[in-house]
C-alpha cells in the first residue's frame, strides 16, 4: 500500500473549456498557485476489483454516488490507456482499492477535485514504481485524466497547464514556472454560501465553447495573457499579476455567463465584495488582488505586507466564512 498527499490549487489563468472532453484536453493554457493547506489523503492499493470509500473532514464516512464511483472508474481506465502509451500496461494488473480521507472542510467551498486526482496519480505513480518510475510531467497527465486542474496541483508554487496540440492522451502537461518559497503569495478565501455549486466544472467545460466569446478568450490567453502572468510571477510584479489575473476571472465568468444554456456563479454577495476590495484598493492602495472560480467564493491574494489588512477585511464580510492559506508544495507521498 502507499499514501499520497496534496492540496488544491488556486488558478490565475483559469482553465475553462476542452478541446476534448473525453481526454480533458484543455482548450487553453492555464497557470496556477499550489495551496499550502486544506490537504487530502489518498492510500492505494492493488486490488481484483475496484473500491473506494471516502472519509470527510470531520472522520465520517462520505456515500459515495454512482456517479463519483463512474469516475474513479473512469479515470482509472484512462490512466491504465496512458500506461499503455508507455510501454507499461500491466502496471495495474486489474483494479485498485482508494481510501481518500480528506481534510477539506465542506464549509470552505474548494473544489477538491484537483486535490483529489493529483494525489490519486502520485498514489499511483508509487504504486507502480516497481515496473516503470514516471515523471512528474508524467503524473501531470495522470492527474489531468480525473480533473484538468489536478495536473497542476502535482507541482508546488507557480504551475503552468500547457495546452499543447493534438489528441494524444499525453499532449497537455503541467510544469513548475517558480518554486513556492519564490513569492510568499497568500489566499484569504471568503465563502459567501455553503450552497452546492448547481452545474459542476466537468459539465461546464463542455458548454464553454457555445459562448460567443470563448474563441477570444483562447486567442487572448494563447498570444498574450498566459505569458504576461508568468512574467509577473517572475519578477514579483504584483501590479501587474493583479490587473492579468482578474481580466482573465472576470473574463472567465463573462464566458460561463453567456454560455448556453448560461451558467451565473457569482452571487450578489460575490459582487459586493469586489466591490469592496476595490475601493480599499483605491482608499489605502493595499496590495490585493481577487479571483473566483465556478463558484460565489472570493479568492483574496496578497503579498505578506498586506496579509494583516485583508485578513481584518474579510473577517468584516457578514455571514461569510473564512479561510486562509499561501502557496504551498505539490503532492508528495507521505
Ligand atoms: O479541474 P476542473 O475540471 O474542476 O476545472 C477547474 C475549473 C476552474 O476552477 C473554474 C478554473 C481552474 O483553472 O481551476
Amino acid at each position: 500500500m502507499v499514501t499520497a498527499r496534496s492540496t488544491p490549487n488556486i488558478a490565475l489563468i483559469k482553465y475553462w473549456g476542452n478541446r476534448n472532453n473525453e481526454l480533458r484536453l484543455p482548450a487553453a493554457d492555464s497557470l496556477s498557485m499550489s495551496l499550502s493547506s486544506p490537504s487530502v489523503e489518498i492510500d492505494v492499493n492493488f486490488a481484483d476489483e475496484l473500491t473506494i470509500r471516502s472519509f470527510e473532514a470531520d472522520g465520517l464516512r462520505k456515500e459515495l454516488t454512482d456517479k463519483h464511483i463512474d469516475r474513479f472508474r473512469k479515470h482509472l481506465e484512462l490512466t491504465k490507456n496512458f500506461l499503455k502509451t508507455l510501454g507499461a500496461e500491466h502496471a495495474i494488473p486489474a483494479a485498485v482499492s482508494i481510501t481518500i480521507r480528506s481534510a477539506i472542510p465542506s464549509a470552505v467551498g474548494l473544489a477538491s477535485s484537483a486535490a483529489v486526482f493529483s494525489c490519486l496519480a502520485r498514489a499511483y505513480a508509487a504504486l507502480i514504481e516497481p515496473v516503470i518510475a514516471l515523471t512528474d510531467m508524467q503524473m501531470s497527465v495522470i492527474g489531468r485524466l480525473g480533473s484538468g486542474s489536478a495536473a497542476r496541483s502535482i507541482f508546488g508554487g507557480y504551475v503552468a497547464l500547457r495546452t499543447g496540440t493534438g489528441n494524444g492522451i499525453a499532449s497537455a502537461i503541467a510544469e513548475q514556472i517558480a518554486p513556492e518559497d519564490h513569492w510568499t503569495l497568500h489566499d484569504i478565501v471568503v465563502i459567501p454560501s455553503k450552497e452546492e455549486k448547481k452545474i459542476g466544472s466537468t459539465e461546464g467545460h463542455s458548454l464553454a465553447s457555445t459562448s460567443p466569446f470563448f474563441a477570444a478568450r483562447v486567442e487572448a490567453i494563447g498570444t498574450r495573457r498566459q505569458q504576461e502572468c508568468i512574467s509577473a510571477i517572475l519578477a514579483r510584479d504584483f501590479e501587474k499579476l493583479q490587473k492579468i489575473t482578474e481580466e482573465d476571472a472576470l473574463d472567465m465568468h463573462h464566458v460561463m455567463e453567456t454560455s448556453t444554456p448560461p451558467l451565473h456563479y457569482l452571487t450578489e454577495d460575490t459582487h459586493r465584495i469586489i466591490k469592496a476590495i476595490e475601493e480599499l484598493r483605491i482608499s489605502e492602495h493595499v496590495p490585493v488582488l481577487y479571483t473566483m472560480d465556478a463558484g460565489p467564493t472570493v479568492h483574496l491574494l496578497c503579498p505578506s505586507e498586506s496579509l494583516q489588512r485583508i485578513r481584518t477585511f474579510a473577517q468584516e464580510q457578514k455571514g461569510c466564512t473564512v479561510f486562509e492559506t499561501h502557496a504551498g508544495p505539490g503532492a508528495a507521498i507521505v
